[in-house]
């Protein structure tokens, strides 16, 4: 057994952590809406699912964005308002649908039931509105519609369709990965487009009495395309203008490596190429201080996660869910926290059953993944102040480096946060620290120093997860419960925290 010493400097604050920064992310594709948010056979009624439902409800969400993905920029928000018998049936144009892996849209989950959802889960909704089939009409009346208290026809529809108030939907995006699927487009191209959509949308905003909206956008994850993006907006035909509140890019790792069938090196690929996420964040980051400045545009992450072979267009992206891939959620959102100054949001993909989702559906079945396990653990950091880490640990050789570029893997990972966190209930003051033991071979002695703090004079409680768990092993409707949170040991001499860590686990300590 090899230690691990962590250093948190309470003084040394790097951002605020924004609850965004555990962000959701939904799209009409395989069982995320229809079988897993929304029962598919509902034609009429409320058809959400209340079990998933429940599920999001107890985690907290903070903000669910809806409702692509590739889907966003091929989706007329319109076929999705209105009595649902009347709502046109279209193909849709990326992804099967539901169990039935129909490529078709029914249109019964729409903008009320979405916006209707997030309020019942006490989400902050964001929608991406069509770039890349759409024109700038339909984006800026979905706006409207959405968040106009006036009498304009979009109002007095919206209060027909059984929504008095508006919406106040804070955060749009500019359609998605408009690089790619949402109209391949060149950067020069993306920001011509982007300009003629700001404009209208910017403009219905100001008839918008009581807030503001916070306009999104897309990236690429090279920032070669990226930095072309920023410089067309750079020379603007009027000069620089960046009419913008966040760049979103999107990271997703593990596309070679099958968790049922991998080894211990592929583990540590995994989870290398997890970590290499906050490179990509620094370089998007440099990308966008090298024209705007990242004081000004935050940085968002609006998919994320890993995404294995198994997850297919045939097979509705389902790939399993295990605690491998839960520990790969842990390095990220530490990594969040190193980032905090520039980061706003993350939005983890996806929600329901599709890719490294939170909760899985099988029937009448819905029950918590392990990355569910792990958002839980994580709540104690939101509205607290990210601080920084320094982290020493031993490393391991890379057999093979994959997309991070590394040739080693540091196995013991931290970040901390300080400040009052709300949802513990706990005093100001509170040292949070997140732990990741990312060695799936042994376990490690980690011991913590918290600038300033007395352990032994303090209280200190810690919880780990996936103890006595495999990496691989999957998580299902009769052993979910197995993959919560226990208890941890903590010592508390000579003013360290003293914590042992078994192989891939994830802990949480709180010294108050
Ligand atoms: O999340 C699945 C897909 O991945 C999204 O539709 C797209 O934006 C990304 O390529």
């Amino acid at each position: 057994m090899t230690d691990a010493e962590i250093t948190i400097h309470r003084d040394a604050t790097i951002g605020h952590v924004g609850p965004e920064l555990h962000g959701h992310f939904s799209e009409h594709l395989g069982r995320c809406i229809y079988d897993g948010m929304w029962h598919a056979d509902e034609a009429d009624g409320t058809g959400y699912r209340e079990d998933v439902v429940d599920l999001l409800e107890a985690l907290d969400v903070p903000v669910l964005r809806w409702p692509g993905g590739c889907f966003a920029d091929d989706y007329h928000w319109e076929d999705g308002v209105g009595p649902r018998e009347d709502r046109p049936r279209r193909r849709n144009l990326s992804w099967a649908q539901g169990s039935e892996q129909v490529p078709e849209e029914s249109n019964a989950f729409g903008t009320h039931e979405f916006l209707d959802l997030c309020e019942r889960i006490d989400a902050e909704p964001y929608l991406a509105v069509n770039v890349g089939s759409g024109d700038p009409q339909e984006a800026a009346d979905w706006v409207e519609y959405c968040n106009y208290d006036g009498e304009t026809d979009l109002a007095e529809r919206r209060r027909a369709n059984g929504r008095e108030e508006p919406y106040e939907v804070r955060y749009w995006g500019i359609g998605n990965e408009n690089w790619g699927c949402g109209g391949n487009m060149t950067p020069e191209q993306y920001a011509g487009e982007y300009r003629r959509f700001e404009t209208y949308v910017g403009r219905t905003t100001r008839h918008l009495v009581d807030h503001d909206i916070e306009r999104i956008v897309c990236g690429y994850r090279e920032p070669e395309w990226t930095r072309k993006l920023l410089e067309a907006f750079a020379s603007g035909p009027r000069g620089p203008h960046f009419p913008f509140d966040h760049l979103t890019f999107h990271r997703y790792y593990g596309r070679t490596i099958s968790v049922p069938e991998a080894d211990d090196a592929d583990y540590d690929q995994v989870l290398a190429e997890a970590l290499a996420t906050g490179d990509r964040i620094e370089r998007i980051a440099a990308t966008v201080d090298a024209t705007a400045t990242t004081r000004d545009v935050g940085v968002i992450v609006d998919e994320w996660g890993a995404w294995h072979p198994e997850a297919t267009a045939d097979s509705g992206l389902e790939q399993p869910g295990t605690p491998l891939d839960a520990l790969s959620a842990a390095v990220v959102l530490n990594l969040f926290n190193h980032h905090a100054d520039v980061v706003t949001m993350g939005n983890i993909a996806q929600t329901v059953n599709v890719l490294q989702c939170l909760v899985e559906t099988d029937g009448e079945d819905a029950w918590a993944r392990p990355t569910y396990r792990v958002f839980d653990l994580f709540t104690p950091h939101r509205n607290s102040d990210a601080v920084t880490t320094t982290v020493e640990t031993p490393t391991r050789d890379l057999a093979q480096a994959g997309d991070s570029d590394r040739d080693d893997l540091p196995l013991v990972g931290a970040s901390a946060s300080v400040g009052m966190s709300a949802s513990v209930g706990s005093d100001d003051g509170e040292t949070f620290v997140t732990v990741t033991n990312r060695d799936c071979r042994a376990a490690h002695t980690v011991r913590l120093v918290v600038d300033g703090v007395d352990p032994a004079a303090a209280t200190v409680d810690a919880e780990v997860l996936f103890a006595d768990r495999a990496p691989d092993e999957v998580a299902t409707a009769e052993n979910a419960d197995s993959f919560a949170a226990d208890q941890l040991p903590v010592e508390t001499d000579s003013g360290v925290v003293t914590v042992e860590l078994p192989p891939a686990t994830v802990a949480a300590v709180s010294v108050r």
